[in-house]
């Protein structure tokens, strides 16, 4: 008998037929709490929609709005084999002509009649600041000429196999594109400079035996002001990245020789603490000779 009743309370606490309550409640009292709800849920939508919009509404499209203001930029080589690796031999054309396609492919956006059509020609040495004057957008901003046979040697013009054929192989680098990156106003001209980089040690050893004879496009190796500051994808539409080329003229064959270059100029802190691979990339060139 008491089970029974047990039961009954549980079942009428669910559902009371004589009260017509349920879980206690009636249903109208139910409705309120689930209008109560809805309308809290519907508020709490609009607000964060409201929010989201007002957020949207500061942000400029052209330029990004939050960005890590790295001091030194990163660098990269082409080209790029796995883990930064070149390495082939001399007489087996089938072992470095990826190389010199890779190169192809990526300095055919530089070739000078394709710059000549998309770019401008600026006035070299000084930055080429295009400020925005208030809200007047100055949109789209040009970017100037950076033309394949600044290259010379190392562009594949005058030598179509950047030297490969004859183990004097060309390596470029280029900086990653930084917003709204400028060096410093004391410096001239930033300058690559490579020397062989003795592995699992951070440091330099001027070892120029082995490294051999280098020769820079453009001359020094240096960036030309003109390039920068650069706007963004989005202002700068047609930026071509400026290049560094480095002919290796006389390196030792047979033998790993690891290289870095370094960005060199006042005011660039390479290896900083934040980041231990800005402003200088380490590669390794392997030229192998039957002779
Ligand atoms: C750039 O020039 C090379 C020959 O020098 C040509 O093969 C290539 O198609 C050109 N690329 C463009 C995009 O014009
Ligand atoms: C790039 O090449 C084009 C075509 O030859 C030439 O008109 C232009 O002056 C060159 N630009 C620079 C900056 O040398
Ligand atoms: C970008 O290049 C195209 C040609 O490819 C040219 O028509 C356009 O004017 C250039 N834009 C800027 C901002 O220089
Ligand atoms: C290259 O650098 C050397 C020494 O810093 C300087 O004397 C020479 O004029 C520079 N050459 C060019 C073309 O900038
Ligand atoms: C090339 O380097 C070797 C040492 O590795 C040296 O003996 C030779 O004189 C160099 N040749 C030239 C042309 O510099």
């Amino acid at each position: 008998m008491a089970k029974d009743d047990k039961e009954n309370g549980w079942k009428e606490f669910f559902w009371n037929p004589r009260t017509r309550e349920f879980c206690g409640r009636t249903a109208s009292s139910w409705g309120l709490i689930l209008l109560f709800y809805l309308a809290f849920y519907i508020f709490l939508a609009g607000l964060f929609t409201l929010t989201m919009y007002a957020m949207l509404q500061t942000l400029d499209d052209h330029k990004p709005t939050y960005q890590d203001r790295l001091s030194t930029p990163g660098m990269m080589i082409r080209p790029r084999g796995e883990q930064l690796e070149i390495d082939y031999t001399v007489e087996y054309t089938e072992t470095w002509e990826r190389y010199v396609q890779a190169l192809n492919n990526f300095l055919s956006p530089y070739n000078d009649s394709v710059q000549a059509q998309k770019n401008y020609e600026c006035k070299p040495d000084q930055y080429f600041i295009q400020e925005d004057s208030g809200s007047l957008k100055n949109f789209p901003k040009r970017s100037c000429q950076f033309n394949r046979s600044i290259l010379e040697d190392c562009s594949g013009i005058t030598d179509r196999y950047y030297g490969y054929n004859e183990g004097k192989p060309c390596v470029i680098i280029k900086l990653n594109r930084m917003i709204c990156f400028v060096f410093s106003v004391s410096s001239v001209l930033p300058i690559h400079s490579c020397q062989k980089y003795k592995l699992g040690k951070d440091e330099w050893t001027d070892d120029s035996d082995k490294i051999g004879e280098l020769k820079y496009f453009p001359p020094n190796g240096t960036l030309n002001l003109m390039y920068y500051p650069y706007y963004g994808k989005k202002s700068q539409v047609n930026y071509s990245q400026p290049l560094v080329a480095i002919k290796f003229l006389n390196i030792t064959m047979n033998e790993d020789v690891n290289v870095e270059c370094r960005i060199n100029a006042d005011g660039i802190a390479v290896g900083s603490e934040r980041d231990k691979f800005a402003g200088r990339i380490s590669f390794k060139l392997r030229i192998n000779s039957r002779y």
